[in-house]
């Protein structure tokens, strides 16, 4: 029987293109550059598995070019707010992705971006290469502590769940979160974090504000002008999670105008370009996307999206569908 087609839009880590040309027809993205509309459009026409990751902008302009052939779209990735999903299920796609094995590294990110911000860990490299660093002196690049300090988490999923035993056992930090979907009772309190009733609260009470929603068009600019003024004087925001749910616009204002201490940032609204503001503030620690990235968790990843392929190829419900 001839191997299935499959269609892979970025390089993915050695070991697992390996395997994809073991098992399937695949083809691989070996210059690696971003696939455009029309060469997207191109891949669900040749392909009967297309796996995409958020560098691809997955519309319905996209899905809906006919004659589509693909029948599974498995992302690289646990987050898919760049996937149509609604044009996907109208057009009977099946769209998978890989939770579980990015977790415990963006959480890890997650509290880098915190510890960073913070202590204000790029600035003050950035000081010490540029050859402006006199030596030790007790005013010196002051930042803030961190220990014993309040964590408010918007949404708690997984990476909000690991962060907070990062935080709680690491850090001494208190934890509290909203999320929409709050966890059992006895979940939370076996985490030691305290639910609040809304997102405002979270913002008034935190000193460091992560956020840990999906991103899309229900929490794009969650974190706007008025919600950002709510945040305590001096504290910090964390964002690993989508770029459009902070208006970037007000965050940078916030920052000049000294509301804010600081913020740490590994996701943009237009990503790969970044906000003007941001880039010139000396008090963003700004990361380009690594929530993810370690090899180990690359490797998951891919091992993950192949093993969704294989089930949807042999018939089985795929382990990690969403739609
Ligand atoms: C994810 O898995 O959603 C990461 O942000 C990379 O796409």
């Amino acid at each position: 029987m001839a191997k299935a087609v499959v269609i892979v839009t970025r390089r993915w880590p050695q070991e697992t293109e390996a395997r994809l040309q073991e098992l399937f027809d695949a083809r691989l993205n070996t210059d690696d550059r971003p696939m455009d509309e029309a060469r997207l459009q191109a891949a669900l026409r040749e392909a009967d598995v297309v796996l995409p990751t958020v560098s691809d902008r997955i519309t319905a302009a996209v899905l809906e070019a006919p004659p589509g052939k693909t029948r599974i779209l498995a992302n690289f990735g646990v987050g898919f707010n760049h996937i149509d999903i609604k044009a996907a299920k109208r057009l009977g796609i099946v769209v998978t992705n890989t939770p579980e094995v990015l977790t415990d590294c963006t959480a890890d990110i997650a509290m880098l971006l915190l510890l960073g911000a913070a202590r204000r860990g790029s600035e003050g490299e950035r000081h010490l290469r540029a050859g402006d660093w006199t030596g030790w002196r007790p005013t010196h690049m002051l930042g803030t502590r961190v220990s014993g300090k309040t964590l408010g988490l918007i949404g708690f999923g997984r990476i909000a769940r690991a962060m907070t035993k990062r935080a709680r056992l690491g850090f001494d930090m208190r934890i509290i979160f909203h999320d929409p979907y709050p966890p059992p009772t006895e979940l939370a309190q076996e985490l030691q974090a305290e639910a609040r009733n809304s997102v405002e609260e979270v913002l008034r009470e935190a000193d460091f504000v992560s956020l840990h929603c999906p991103g899309g068009k229900d929490t794009r600019h969650l974190l706007n002008r008025e919600r950002i003024a709510m945040m305590k004087p001096g504290a910090f925001l964390i964002n690993s999670a989508r770029g459009d749910v902070i208006d970037e616009a007000a965050l940078a204002a916030a920052l000049q105008n000294g509301q804010l201490a600081g913020a740490g940032l590994d996701v943009y609204e237009h990503e790969p370009e970044i906000n003007a503001d941001l880039l010139s503030l000396e008090n963003v620690f700004l990361l380009p996307h690594l929530g993810s990235a370690s090899h180990e968790t690359r490797v998951a990843m891919g091992m993950r999206a192949i093993d969704n392929v294989q089930a949807f190829l042999s018939g089985q419900e795929p382990p990690d569908r969403v739609a």
